[in-house]
């Protein structure tokens, strides 16, 4: 995803610089080329030699420390197409605020010219304080706030390292990573709800997340998105509310034939009731009473037979047998790839905002993603169909 870009880390001296280890990790996973520069303070909470071996390059301290005819600072600017502070302090950010340059981040940042990402970290009290605040509205940078939570000063409030995730995404999106520019990607979330009478329904746990996911990831991928949800959703690309199977299967039938790619993500109700009250359901004498279900069609089964150059791409949630039963299903389906996970583990999949999935494509090939938060395993998908 970031080949090519060369992504300049900044770390500066705060607990959370020890993550930072992991963010550097992700940008050489998209096989970025990583830059670091660290303030002598980062060097109390993360080794040299640690950032080295992980960004496979030196890393850069001393300002003056010139091994080319060009002082180091600009060396570090020019090469980097992106320069992402994380932890930011609230002394580094004041420093850049007010133009100081009393080390090599400092004067860097001085000299940088392109995108910069700040990833504030630190005491809420301090984050909190209006001179941070008002040094903080200086910078024209994109500044991504820390979150609230438990803080390694042993306060409770905001300050924490926004996620890794969030500060990679935003990365990618300030490159200008689009390879779905061009693409119609149709996705299909939550789970349906059958009606019984007006107010009971069948329905499942499926929260909508992994389709959200998918569609937030594709759209910031470049592509035109088309998410169906049985969910309340406001985004900026299209948004079909459904409810029922039926509905879902009407509306994927209407995007189909012009789509590039479908990945089912909703959990399909197999049946719906046979015949639907029109009033309330009255309670009876009877200790049983007995509701007559119908099979729903199958609606990737149907588009994977009728396709014609989309790629179709199923879920499959199984709470045993996990891969034995997606080999199956996907011979079963007919779709291009399924991804499978298990519904049985309560840190991932219905409702979590964490997966694991197996990928299987039809060919027989398989990948594991293991368990990550859901917008990066989109991401894997997509890297995996499109890759
Ligand atoms: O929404 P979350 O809380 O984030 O949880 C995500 C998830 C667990 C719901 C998701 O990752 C997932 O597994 N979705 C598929 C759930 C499902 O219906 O699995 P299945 O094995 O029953 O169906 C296999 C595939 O056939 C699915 O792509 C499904 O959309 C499709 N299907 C199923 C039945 C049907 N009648 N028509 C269909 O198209």
């Amino acid at each position: 995803m970031l080949s090519g870009k060369t992504v300049l880390v900044g770390i500066t001296g705060g607990i959370a610089a020890y993550k930072i280890c992991e963010l550097i990790r992700m940008y050489k996973r998209a096989n970025a080329n990583v830059r670091v520069v660290c303030t002598q303070n980062a060097l109390n909470f993360v080794t040299k030699l640690t950032l080295q071996n992980l960004s496979q390059n030196e890393v850069g301290v001393e300002e003056f420390d010139i091994k080319e005819f060009k002082p180091e600072h600009i060396s570090y600017a020019d090469e980097a197409d992106i320069m992402v502070i994380a932890p930011a302090t609230a002394n580094t950010i004041s420093k850049i605020a007010t133009g100081v340059c009393d080390n090599l981040l400092t004067s860097i940042a001085c000299a940088f010219t392109k995108p910069v990402i700040i990833a504030p970290a630190m005491n809420c009290g301090m984050w909190d304080n209006p001179i941070l605040q008002e040094n903080l509205n200086k910078l024209h940078y994109t500044i991504l706030e820390p979150e609230s939570g438990f803080l390694a000063c042993g306060y409770e409030g905001k300050g924490r390292l926004c996620s890794l995730e969030k500060i990679f995404d935003k990365t990618v999106e300030l490159l200008d990573y689009k390879p779905l520019t061009g693409k119609k990607i149709v996705i299909t979330s939550g789970g349906t709800i059958e009606n019984i009478d007006p107010v009971r329904y069948i329905s499942n746990y499926s929260s909508g997340k992994m389709g959200l996911a998918l569609a937030d990831t594709a759209k910031s991928f470049g592509a035109d998105v088309v998410l169906i949800t049985t969910k309340e959703v406001s985004r900026k690309y299209d948004v079909i509310k459904v409810k029922s199977a039926l509905d879902m299967k009407e509306a994927v039938e209407k995007e189909f034939e012009t789509a590039d790619c479908i990945i089912m993500a909703a959990a399909v109700a197999d049946y719906r009731v046979k015949e639907i009250s029109s009033q309330k359901m009255k309670k009876t004498a009877d200790d049983e009473i007995t509701l007559k279900l119908v099979k729903n069609p199958d609606i990737l089964k149907e588009i994977s037979s009728q396709k014609q150059g989309q790629i179709i791409v199923g879920f499959c949630a199984e709470s045993e047998n996990l891969i034995e039963n997606a080999k199956e299903k996907i011979a079963k389906k007919g779709c291009d790839y399924l991804i499978a996970n298990d519904i049985s583990r309560k840190d991932i999949g219905f409702s979590s905002d964490y997966n694991e999935v197996t990928i299987l494509a039809k060919n027989g090939g398989m990948k594991k993603l293991e368990r990550v938060d859901k917008m990066t395993i989109a991401r894997q998908i997509f890297e995996e169909i499109y890759g």
